[in-house]
């Protein structure tokens, strides 16, 4: 959604990957995911890093954004994207985040957290949550 760090991304690209290869698409992301997983024959994707704000109220946006509120629409949007095979990693730095997985019972949904927390926060494990979630086992 934001100019400014879509040209990060564009200049960290260049400088590690290469030009041309990836398509940068700014937009408020809840609209553009409403709007992709509700048309039949839109792309999909074989890797989806889904890593949302703890809360949003940007001027760019029509409602406010709250992680725990919303992870469910928004986790629900993202796996209707993936392929067959594909994989969505998502993460939350909300300390208190609960993953309601009753919502989320049809999806094969794998908690990475104790991997994925950098060893310096080995003590703190709660400074960052991270689920690998699949269509099918
Ligand atoms: C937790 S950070 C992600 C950080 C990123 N994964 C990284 O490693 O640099 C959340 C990001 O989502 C952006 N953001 C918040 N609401 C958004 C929206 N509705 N659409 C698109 N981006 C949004 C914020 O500007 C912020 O950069």
């Amino acid at each position: 959604m934001s100019n400014t760090y879509l040209t990060w991304a564009k200049n960290n690209m260049r400088l590690n990957v290469a030009e041309g290869l990836h398509d940068f698409i700014q937009a408020d992301c809840l609209e553009w995911l409403a709007q992709q997983s509700s048309q039949t024959y839109s792309k999909r994707f074989d890797l989806i890093f889904l890593d949302p704000p703890t809360f949003s109220n940007s001027k760019r946006m029509q409602d406010a954004f709250d992680v725990q509120n919303h992870h469910v629409e928004l986790i629900r949007q993202a796996a209707s994207l993936l392929t067959e095979q594909g994989v969505l990693y998502f993460s939350t730095n909300f300390r208190r985040f609960k993953l309601d997985e009753q919502h989320l019972s049809d999806l094969t949904i794998t908690d990475i957290s104790k991997k994925t927390v950098p060893l310096d926060f080995a003590r703190t494990p709660k400074i960052h949550y991270c689920w690998r979630i699949t269509k099918h086992a």
